[in-house]
This record gives C-alpha cells, structure tokens and sequence, in this order.
C-alpha cells in the first residue's frame, strides 16, 4: 500500500507564500540571532505571539547578549520574567546561558542535539532554533502543528497519545523536506494561530483548504 503520509502531501510552496504574505511581523522573525529566537520560543510556550512582544523587548533589552544574560543576577532575571509565569523557564534559561558561555563561547551550538542537552530545551525549542536559527532541517511539533496536519489528513485519534504525536512528527519531518526549514515550521505555527484555530478556523483564507480532509468533508469541528 502506498503511505498516505506521503501521497497526500499538501502543496507547500502555496503555505510559504501564504506565510510570506500574511505573517504577523515580530522582531525574532526578522532576525537569525540564535539567542533572540532562544528567548522567543521560551517565551511563546507560555504566551500568544502578540502578548509576548512586550516581554521579548524588555528582556532582550536588559540582557542583549548571552553572555550579558550569564553574568546577570537571578534575582533581576526573575523580575524580568515576571507576569509570564514558570519561574522554571527563567530559571533555565539563565543556567544554560551560564552553561553557553563556559562551554561554547557564548553561542548557541548549530546542533540539534547539543540545544536538546541544555537546560530547558527539550524537542520542540531544539527544533526550533536548529531550524529558525540555523537552518536544519527539523520539524517542530506544536498544538498549532498537532491542529493543522490532523485536520489536513483527517486524524481522527486522540491527539494526547504519544502515538498519535510520533505519527504527526512522522508527517511534518516528512512535509519539511527540500523546504526552508524556518519558513516550513514559522509558516505552519502561523496558520495554526491565526488560521485553523480550534474553533470556527477560517478555511475560506487557508492555503491547504483544497486537499484538507477536515476541510472537504466539514469536520473542522470534530478534528483534532
Ligand atoms: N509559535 C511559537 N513560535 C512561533 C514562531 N516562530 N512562529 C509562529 N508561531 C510560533
């Protein structure tokens, strides 16, 4: 049997220039410093994209560089944390800038697994920067991503499963390939939010309508 993974592949050029059209400006998008993509996808976690402008400012102004941010005192990290909530990120992100600095020279590594083993980046920040930052070719898995491509395939199975998200990394590390891997993953997520939202999504604007099964067979609703 062929994979319907594969088969049904959406037509990706059509999401990037969605993206390249109607993205939100936001300054870690207009930006390849690995830290500011860093601090920005902690900080998105917690908090809608156009919440976490203010905070993103103000840290980044505070600490500009990773080495600025490992010489700093916590306390004065922590304040400047304060009303995203998780003290554990800001916590985290000060170790591993401390931990940055005494081993890589200040710079994050262009290395999947060498962001995976620092403090506070587990999957999803890993992919993240490796791609947004550095270009590799990572898929990242978010709920807007989970949203997007169980609609587009019409997943019918509980997105909370561990077996159910391995499948949809499965999609998406399959969908990233021969494409910008920062435009692929910063496009998807900016669908997800904007876009196919959980509830009403609006499908008359959205690129991948055409070959969505949730779309074509009304089920928007039910799926994920
Ligand atoms: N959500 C988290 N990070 C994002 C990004 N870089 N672009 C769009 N949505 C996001």
């Amino acid at each position: 049997m062929s994979d319907p993974i594969v088969e049904y592949a959406p037509n990706i050029p059509d999401l990037l220039q969605w993206y390249h059209r109607e993205h939100r400006p936001m300054p870690w998008r207009e930006t390849e410093n690995p830290y500011y993509i860093w601090i920005s996808e902690i900080m998105l976690q917690q908090t809608r994209v156009d919440q976490a402008l203010p905070y993103f400012e103000r840290f980044i102004h505070a600490f500009p560089t990773v080495e600025s941010l490992a010489r700093a005192d916590q306390q004065e990290v922590l304040m400047l944390w304060e009303g995203l909530g998780y003290y554990s990120r800001a916590r985290n992100i000060h170790k591993a800038a401390k931990q940055i600095l005494s081993e890589c020279e200040g710079s994050l590594p262009p290395d999947y697994e060498a962001l995976r083993s620092l403090p506070g980046i587990g999957p999803y920040t890993a992919a993240a920067i490796a791609s947004i930052a550095f270009k590799l070719e990572h898929a990242v898995m978010d709920g807007n991503v989970i949203r997007v491509v169980s609609r587009y395939i019409g997943l019918e199975e509980d997105t909370r499963k561990n077996a159910t998200r391995s499948g949809i990394q499965k999609v998406v590390d399959e969908w990233i390939i021969g494409h910008p891997p920062d435009d692929f993953n910063q496009a998807i997520m900016e669908l997800g939010a904007t876009v196919c939202t959980p509830h009403k999504p609006a499908c008359e604007h959205c690129p991948l309508s055409a070959q969505c099964v949730a779309f074509t067979q009304s089920k928007t609703e039910r799926i994920p």
